[in-house]
């Protein structure tokens, strides 16, 4: 393990906020991180993953624990089924590029999603009709305190839209080595219903897609929305996209006849957070270094040298002006650590 001093995070995180961490130990094997838990036992502790789902407000003064331990292994499970574990700190588009190659398939539509595998269950994350907990098995982690290790199945991550057990009743207790997915070998599951996807498949004449078409369809589409965090600092969508009763939702459509919507269930819709904020305005603005992305407003952006207490700002003047346009109380998607 390599420990060091005052270090700058602005590398770490793709908001790119220049903060400095106190202690900072990369941690690369299993075994660095018994002996980092065991040398830090009195601490506190900040896990640090990939950086892409964070906003740092200020310096870190607890110990940083850099996970970055990488490798993949395979094992068959069925004659249309493998098992591909990764390590936490693995990058997880790479990791499912490795998967396409193989022609392994159930992750391409998570394509080009910023962060490091080990920090994916926490928010299961989601695109384009895709969660990765419909791939998921299991994951493991050490409890930071005990050392022990634990399997996590599928039912015991309680997984949720952007939601899971590490964001609840189990947060900041573990730190996740390792997650286990099932992939086809054969007869892919492929998930084309999102309209985007479609529309990208159908441009390109692709009429029998693979999961590698389906894994450009989606770069392309997100390449064309979302700002490149190692062009220009941010963490994908700020929010998460707020569910309403139905009633609420047929007094906004009388209002604004356009608004997209996702139906839930009879009771339960899901709107677009990235819509009410463009209707407030907000698309594209920039308020000194910290904005909101031209082409996607669900993105708050770092065009330069924003702090993060800047950017937060922001966050909560667009969460008022949600508030009070359209009585809806937006939630924040991304950590805000304080
Ligand atoms: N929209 C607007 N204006 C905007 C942005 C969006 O009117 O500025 C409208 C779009 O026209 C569309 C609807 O809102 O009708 C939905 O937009 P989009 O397809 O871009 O998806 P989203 O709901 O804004 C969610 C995820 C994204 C994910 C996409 C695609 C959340 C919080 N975000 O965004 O995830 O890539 O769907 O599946 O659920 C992330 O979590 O970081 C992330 C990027």
């Amino acid at each position: 393990m390599n420990i060091e001093y005052h270090k700058s995070l602005k590398q770490y995180n793709t908001f790119g906020i220049d903060v400095k961490a106190e202690k900072f130990i990369t941690i690369k094997s299993e075994e660095d991180l018994n002996e980092a838990l065991s040398s830090c036992k009195n601490d506190p502790l900040f896990i640090l993953s990939g950086g892409s789902n964070m906003l740092l407000t200020q310096d870190i003064k607890a110990t940083v624990f850099h996970i970055a331990i990488t490798g993949i292994t395979v094992s068959k499970k069925t004659d249309n089924t493998v098992l591909v574990s990764a390590n936490a700190g693995e990058n997880w588009h790479d990791f499912v590029q490795f998967c396409i190659n193989e022609e392994y398939g159930g992750l391409e539509n998570l394509s080009l999603i910023p962060g490091y595998v080990g920090s994916a269950p926490i928010q299961n994350i989601g695109a384009y009709g895709v969660e990765l907990k419909d791939s998921f098995v299991s994951c493991e982690a050490i409890h930071k305190n005990t050392r022990e290790k634990r399997i996590f199945t599928k039912e015991d991550c309680e997984f949720g839209y952007r939601n899971s057990i590490f964001k609840n009743k189990l947060k900041g207790t573990y730190i996740i080595t390792k997650v286990t997915f099932e992939l086809t070998t054969a007869n892919h599951l492929l998930n084309t219903s999102y309209g985007a996807i479609e529309l990208a498949l159908q441009d390109k004449n692709c009429i029998k897609p693979t999961i590698k078409d389906i894994s450009e369809a989606v770069i392309a589409i997100r390449k064309s929305k979302l700002p490149d965090p190692k062009e220009i600092g941010n963490s994908g969508s700020f929010f998460k996209n707020p569910v309403i009763s139905s009633t609420s939702f047929i007094n906004l459509k009388n209002t604004y006849p356009t608004i997209p919507s996702y139906k839930i269930d009879d009771e339960n819709i899901k709107v677009p957070a990235g819509w009410l904020i463009e209707q407030c305005g907000f698309k594209g603005k920039r308020f000194g270094d910290a904005g909101v992305h031209d082409k996607q407003a669900l993105v708050l952006v770092n065009h330069n040298n924003a702090t993060g207490q800047e950017i937060f700002e922001l966050s909560l003047k667009i969460k008022q002006t949600v508030k009070e346009k359209f009585d809806i109380s937006l939630e924040t998607e991304v950590n805000i650590i304080k």
